[in-house]
């Protein structure tokens, strides 16, 4: 075998950190829906989000700019992870006896153990920068609540996180990391904000979804002038941020001497699936290559598959503007599913107008065929992968699986966002054979989509 034919780790030298984010959305054939006030139902103005984020990411989420500089302070973080390398999974090719191709691009090397440090730096950055003493946020599995509080602890900024209540019990470990870096955790709902108390009070036992946590932390920093609100998926300029996987992605692709047929990635908000995808997608549509971009997502929160494309609120309790995307309903609650990070009520406006429009496919698996990729992962790459990100690996198998039966050498690239190490008791459960899979809940689905909000705007 040649040497560069058993190459298995494709990686760039810090040199090649992207120096600036990559923005999709002057390349997309129409213009993304606006924004609109809960209140007025018109266009959102940059005053009407001040109090929630520093203007220069207000500024990132509306930018027409084809790409962003990344600041030296925030590159130089970076550096402490990126590039993350892009393996060829040659075990898993082999125990599949695929004739496809099968790459990964791993966000688990980072220090938080996922994709989330890649905005995280970021948006703590920017806040320090406008004098803002404290963040606050939601979190599901706590992959971005821990990557938020590093992110705080290297600008000395403090951190208040609103975890969803069913992945603080489930998941002791990460709520520890979030307490190690610094900062605060609270089970959502909690007692602490009326968002929470509303919740309580309607179901006292409530496991709490990512769009209740929200509904807290947007209420919180909305309600106290010194702290500012972040977000860790959906939004444009969390998008931009995770475009630094994709770009180093398409270099190492290109060194590995190939380009992608496939490219897969987990969808919870959307931001790691965009940070891969986005990159290709700009290629596909300014280029026209025929890449087939997969979003994946869970049955039991179904967003992009059974969802409607529709104006909603980002959060339960109503607090946030309005945009325009795949939802289930704001006001539902989806099983306590394992992959904590999956469980949204919505997903990225700008990756739901790319599902729409029919540049990206989207698929949906139930927990255990998940679960069964994953462990097929590790017994032959070796890396535990997190339940969120096994959503990417299910499909892959399967898209390498087809490649067989038709005798195509398809290359499938897909993202690797985060390692399990914190999810064992998922894995234990799984082992046990205790997993339950989650059958689609169209009666909740649709008593939630009776209550989505009236707007004037379709466009
Ligand atoms: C490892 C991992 N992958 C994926 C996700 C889903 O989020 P997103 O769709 O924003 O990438 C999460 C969310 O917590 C996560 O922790």
């Amino acid at each position: 075998m040649a040497e560069s034919d058993a190459q298995t780790k494709i990686q760039l030298d810090e040199r090649d950190i992207p120096t600036h984010w990559y923005n999709l959305v002057p390349d997309l054939p129409h213009p993304p829906a606006p924004v609109l006030h809960p209140g007025t139902g018109q266009p959102v103005g940059p005053a009407d989000l001040a109090p929630l984020f520093p203007m220069a990411l207000i500024g990132q989420e509306v930018s027409q700019e084809k790409t962003i500089e990344i600041p030296d302070e925030v590159r130089d973080i970076y550096r402490l992870w990126r590039p993350t390398p892009v393996f060829r999974a040659r075990r898993l090719e082999k125990a599949l006896d695929t004739t496809a191709h099968i790459y990964y691009k791993y966000e688990g090397v980072s220090p938080a153990g996922s994709h989330k440090p890649n905005t995280a730096v970021a948006q703590a950055y920017y806040n320090k920068a406008e004098g803002i003493r404290r963040l606050t946020t939601e979190t599901g599995a706590g992959q971005w609540g821990s990557a938020l509080a590093f992110a705080c602890a290297l600008f000395k900024l403090e951190c208040t996180v609103y975890m969803v209540s069913a992945s603080y019990h489930q998941k002791p470990y990460r709520r520890s990391m979030i307490q190690l870096y610094g900062a605060e955790v609270f089970p959502s709902p909690s007692p602490r904000t009326q968002s929470g108390q509303k919740v309580l009070a309607g179901d006292p036992n409530s496991p709490g979804s990512l769009g209740i946590a929200i509904s807290e932390a947007v209420e919180d920093a909305a309600t106290h002038d010194d702290a500012h609100y972040s977000l860790g998926s959906v939004l444009n300029h969390v998008l931009l941020h995770q475009s630094v996987i994709g770009q180093e992605a398409l270099k190492q692709m290109d060194a590995a001497g190939e380009y992608p047929d496939v490219v897969i990635g987990c969808v919870g908000g959307g931001s790691n699936f965009a940070g891969l995808a986005f990159p290709f997608v700009g290629e596909k549509l300014r280029q026209g290559k025929r890449t087939r971009i997969i979003a994946v997502e869970p049955e039991a929160c179904p967003t992009l598959t059974k969802g409607t494309y529709a104006y909603d609120f980002g959060d339960t309790v109503g607090l946030t503007p309005l945009v325009k995307m795949h939802t289930l309903g704001h006001s539902f609650v989806p099983p306590a599913i394992h992959a904590g990070g999956l469980r949204y009520h919505g997903a990225a406006p700008l990756l739901s107008q790319l599902v729409d429009e029919g540049t990206v496919e989207a698929v949906a698996y139930p927990q255990n065929g998940v679960f069964d990729a994953a462990i097929q992962f590790a017994r032959t790459e070796g890396i535990v992968p997190a339940p969120e990100s096994a959503h990417a690996i299910r499909a892959t198998i399967d898209e390498a699986m087809r490649a067989r039966e038709a005798g195509e050498r398809r290359v499938i690239l897909f993202n690797l966002s985060g390692h399990g190490h914190f999810d064992m008791g998922a894995y234990d459960a799984y082992l046990a054979g205790a997993l339950q899979d989650y059958a689609y809940p169209s009666e909740a689905i649709l008593r939630a989509l009776t209550e989505l909000p009236q707007v004037a705007v379709t466009a």
